[in-house]
């Protein structure tokens, strides 16, 4: 009985706080931007821009914030499966989470952010390489940190940039904690303290840190005073002060930040007055008062990519994480984290975006074995590769190398039907959390279909 509640609960869509950068913007570039973007307007719809997604001919509005029913971009991606006019076009269709994210996020209002492409993204976290002796000072403060309980990982395959997420250690991270970070200064591009003890006299030990691209301090007892260390970050753009002290007289501190393009001021101390100061002396500006739902503020469970454990499906308790595939992961209770650190390839399958397994053994490049972690989409299937060069010369032209790839489809997650038990039969598949699912025969894929929860806990392996 418990565990059926759990599956459950692990596929019932977030519903709190839906996020356009980091919930939705993923969903629709990889499952709309191709027609609908900067390269195609299939049937005149963009939906990479503001503009597309919110504006259109009476009736025929993509988004209508507040009316998921009033959306056509909901409407035509909840059509059955076999109805022409279904979105993605040629399916297959959206996963009922991705569909449960779009539909929270009007119903919340639909707030919108630009998002930067992911080559933009990386380009920025291209940082000077690294002497010798900032190689060690890194090596040392990494370890340093590292012991503390801090987690701190690679923000991207074969770049030295590094994000660092202290919140977790909740009121366990303070001054010293600051201290420690001493040696990633050339690296650290985000940092989140969310939570933590960290003081205004602390974050003098940040001064040093130039290459923050955000820093998180909401929830912590910073004011204004702790805010004029951080004059020398001129690439910082997101600085989130959600439910911190910090108040009207911030206003020239956080003008000095010449880089900020947004900031959250929710639940902080500032007045109405001090809003207008603060718009007047920022006028390009984003500020965040926390009519709209605030980014980043409440990490699920702060940083960890996953709410519900993957080899249990409980709720996880997020004191007790791992680092996967570089991002951390959390469980209900050490036995899972053991199980899954001894076999984490079993579980994987079960944290939320699990990567597609890929359409071929073989790198299309160097036709070398492919390392399952290196892996781009190519007309919606994951394709691996021996190594980041190989795929990058894969991602400026795939056309070269898409003959050396299998036709076959994706490969099924499973060999055993989810609802029969009994051997699957390739051909009857259906997507389910962006995997292909096997079946042994129609009938049992219906089953499926019609209420993939009740089966979902029976495709591991
Ligand atoms: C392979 C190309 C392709 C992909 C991928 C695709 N679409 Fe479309 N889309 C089309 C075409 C073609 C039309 C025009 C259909 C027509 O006019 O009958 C269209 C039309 C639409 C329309 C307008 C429908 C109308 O009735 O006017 C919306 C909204 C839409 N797509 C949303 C989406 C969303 C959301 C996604 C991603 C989940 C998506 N599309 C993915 C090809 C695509």
């Amino acid at each position: 009985m418990i565990l059926v509640t759990a599956a459950l609960l692990s596929l019932t869509p977030a519903v709190d706080d839906v996020s356009y950068a980091k919930d939705v913007h993923p969903i629709l570039a990889e499952n709309c931007f191709k027609c609908h973007g900067p390269k195609k307007q299939k049937g005149g719809v963009r939906l990479d821009m503001k503009a597309g997604l919110f504006e259109g001919d009476e009736g025929f509005i993509p988004v209508v914030p507040g009316d998921p029913d009033g959306s056509l971009l909901l409407e035509v991606c909840e059509l059955p499966e076999d109805d022409p006019d279904l979105m993605p076009e040629g399916g297959p269709r959206l996963s009922e989470q991705a569909l449960g994210t779009l539909r929270a996020w009007i119903e919340q209002g639909a707030s919108w952010e630009a998002v930067m492409t992911e080559d933009e993204a990386e380009q920025r976290l291209v940082l000077p390489g690294l002497t010798a002796e900032q190689e060690a000072a890194r090596a040392q403060a990494l370890e340093r940190v590292g012991a503390a309980g801090a987690i701190v990982l690679p923000v991207a395959r074969d770049l030295h940039a590094l994000d660092a997420n202290l919140s977790l250690l909740r009121a366990a991270a303070g001054d010293d904690a600051l201290a420690a970070m001493a040696g990633l200064e050339p690296s650290l591009v985000w940092l989140n303290l969310s939570g933590t003890a960290v003081t205004d006299a602390g974050l003098a030990s940040l001064a040093g840190f130039k290459e923050l691209r955000r820093l998180n301090l909401s929830r912590t007892a910073v004011t204004a005073a702790g805010l004029t260390h951080l004059a020398a970050m001129g690439q910082l753009e997101v600085l989130n002060l959600y439910g911190s002290k910090v108040g009207d007289d911030a206003v020239a501190a956080i003008a000095a930040l010449k880089g900020l393009k947004r900031i959250y001021l929710w639940e902080s101390a500032f007045s109405e007055e001090g809003f207008t100061a603060l718009a007047k002396a920022c006028p390009e500006l984003g500020i965040d008062r926390g009519l709209a739902p605030v980014v980043e503020a409440t990490p699920p469970v702060a940083g960890a990519v996953n709410e519900t454990c993957p080899v249990s499906g409980s709720a996880v308790d997020g004191t007790i994480v791992t680092v996967y595939e570089s991002q951390p992961i959390a469980f209900c209770c050490k036995d899972c984290k053991a199980k899954f650190e001894a076999d984490p390839a079993a579980y994987a399958g079960n944290l939320p975006g699990a990567r597609p397994a890929a359409v071929n053994t073989k790198c299309p490049v160097s036709g070398g074995d492919v390392d399952a972690s290196v892996t781009s989409i190519f007309e919606d299937q994951a394709v691996a590769f021996c190594c980041a060069k190989c795929k990058a010369a894969f991602d400026a032209e795939p056309a070269k190398f898409a003959d050396k790839l299998p036709k076959a489809k994706a490969a099924a997650v499973n060999t055993k039907c989810p609802v029969s038990g009994g051997d699957v039969d390739a051909g009857v598949t259906s997507t389910f959390e962006g995997q292909a699912v096997a079946f042994c025969c129609a009938k049992c894929k219906a089953a499926f279909d019609a209420e993939p929860a009740k089966f979902a806990s029976r495709l591991k392996g």
